[in-house]
C-alpha cells in the first residue's frame, strides 16, 4: 500500500514526526513518500498569517495513495495555515483515508491540539475524505519522542 506524508515544519519537530511516520509505514511493508509544504514567498511572521495570505510552492497530489497523513505545528491554538491551505487546494481527496497530526509546545492537547485536528478533519471531510484518528504530540514535560514513536506506530497500521 502507498502513503503520502505531507507536513509543514518551521523548527523541525513536525518534520521529525513526519519522518518517523514514514519510517514506521515503511517498516510495516508499505511505501511512504514525504511532501514538505513550502511557500512561494517568505511569510511575514509579525502576525500568524491566514491561509488566504499565503501561496504554496506546490500542491500535494493524493491520487494513487491509499493513506494521506498531513501534519502541522499548532500556532495560536490553531493549525499553522500551510496545512489548511493545502487541504483547501487539494482536489483529489475523495474517499481517501486521511490522518491529521500536529505538534505543539504546550503540554495539554486541549490547548489547541484537539481543535487543530478537528479543523483539519472537517476540511478533509468537506472534500469527501475519510478522516482517521489524528495524533497530537506535546513538547513541554511530555517525552515527545516517545509519543512520536507510539503514534507513528499506530498510524502505520491505519493503512
Ligand atoms: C507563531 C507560533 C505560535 C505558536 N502557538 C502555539 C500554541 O498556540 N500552542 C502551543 O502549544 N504551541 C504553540 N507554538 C509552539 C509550536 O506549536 C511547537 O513548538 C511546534 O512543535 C513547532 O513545530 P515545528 O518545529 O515543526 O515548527 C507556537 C509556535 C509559534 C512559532
Amino acid at each position: 500500500m502507498k502513503a503520502l506524508v505531507i507536513y509543514f515544519s518551521q523548527t523541525g519537530h513536525t518534520g521529525r514526526f513526519a519522518q518517523m511516520i514514514a519510517t514506521k509505514l515503511t517498516a510495516a511493508g508499505h511505501s511512504a513518500d514525504m511532501f514538505e509544504l513550502k511557500t512561494s514567498e517568505p511569510v511575514d511572521m509579525k502576525a500568524v498569517p491566514k491561509p488566504e495570505a499565503i501561496r504554496l510552492q506546490a500542491i500535494p497530489q493524493a491520487a494513487g495513495y491509499d493513506l494521506v497523513c498531513i501534519g502541522t505545528p499548532v500556532w495560536a491554538f490553531r493549525p499553522a495555515p500551510f496545512a489548511l491551505k493545502a487541504l483547501q487546494q487539494m482536489t483529489d481527496l475523495k474517499a481517501k483515508k486521511i490522518v491529521p497530526f500536529v505538534t505543539m509546545g504546550l503540554p495539554f492537547a486541549c490547548m489547541g491540539g484537539t481543535a487543530s485536528l478537528s479543523k483539519m478533519a472537517k476540511l478533509a471531510l468537506d472534500k469527501g475524505a475519510i478522516p482517521q484518528k489524528g495524533a497530537i504530540i506535546t513538547q513541554m514535560f511530555s517525552h515527545p519522542e516517545l509519543q512520536m514513536s507510539r503514534e507513528a506506530e499506530r498510524i502505520s497500521h491505519l493503512i
